[in-house]
């Protein structure tokens, strides 16, 4: 292990399409309160203190990028046009160029994470910096599950105990030597998590909350706004 403290790094895959919001924008552009959707967890992850470097992995054709202005997000900021066909693979890519130590902490977010905030972050480090393996933030399940009958449509087929369940989110957080050897195995996986479970490790699930959704469907992008902008009232 390096004697130096290890670094923090956050990895942010933006090289999707997001088909399932049925825009004809990438979903990271579409407006969200005047900005592109990307650059609300771009603004809180540049804002960490201890986040050193922050890193947006674009798909190597990306047209969009370059039609902001990132300026006010400042230094630590920077774009890297190195996705790959799936989310694993465009964290594989960007941590394949990223001049890090084994012990460096990378954290990798989701850019539809619109609401993320300094304190997600600052739980998420200070439950994790002396741990062996890494985590994720993430969210004990509420709802009673049902899953559905494939052969028969919208039918409930079973009830799912929701016991121990819990929805992950993001940054995850991991070594960088830890997480390159993980994607490099592994490249159907959802989550970093996933490929950090597929070694063998068990990742800690710190607790976050549901304002830390992914924007997925059209009608999420509603809440995110009121969130945002309830958010930037209190702080006026
Ligand atoms: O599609 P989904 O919302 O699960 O994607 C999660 C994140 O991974 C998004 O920020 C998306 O832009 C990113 N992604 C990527 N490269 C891909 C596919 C998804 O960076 N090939």
């Amino acid at each position: 292990m390096s004697a130096l403290p290890p670094r923090f790094i956050a990895i942010v895959p933006a090289a999707g399409s997001g088909s399932r919001m049925r825009s004809e924008r990438p979903k990271q552009y579409i407006e969200l309160n005047e900005r592109p959707l990307l650059w609300h967890a771009l603004q809180t992850l540049t804002r960490v203190p201890r986040i050193d470097l922050v890193l947006v992995v674009l798909a190597p054709d990306d047209s969009w990028w370059e039609r902001f202005d990132w300026s006010a997000l400042g230094e630590r900021l920077r774009p890297m046009f190195v996705g790959g066909d799936t989310r694993a693979a465009s964290v594989a890519n960007a941590l394949a160029q990223l001049d890090a130590a084994e012990n460096d902490w990378v954290l990798v977010h989701d850019a539809a994470r619109a609401c993320l905030t300094v304190a997600h972050v600052d739980t998420l480090i200070d439950g994790l910096h002396d741990d062996p393996v890494g985590g994720l933030l993430a969210v004990p399940v509420a709802d009673t599950l049902k899953r559905a009958d494939r052969a028969a449509a919208a039918r409930v087929d079973a009830t799912v105990s929701r016991d121990d369940l819990w929805q992950a989110q993001t940054p995850q957080m991991f070594r960088y030597g830890l997480l390159r050897r993980a994607l490099g195995h592994e490249d159907k996986v959802t989550d970093e998590a996933g490929a950090v479970e597929a070694l063998g490790f068990q990742p800690r699930l710190i607790a976050a909350d549901i304002t830390n959704f992914k924007v997925t469907y059209p009608q999420d992008l509603a809440l995110a706004a009121q969130i945002l902008l309830s958010r930037k009232r209190a702080s006026e």
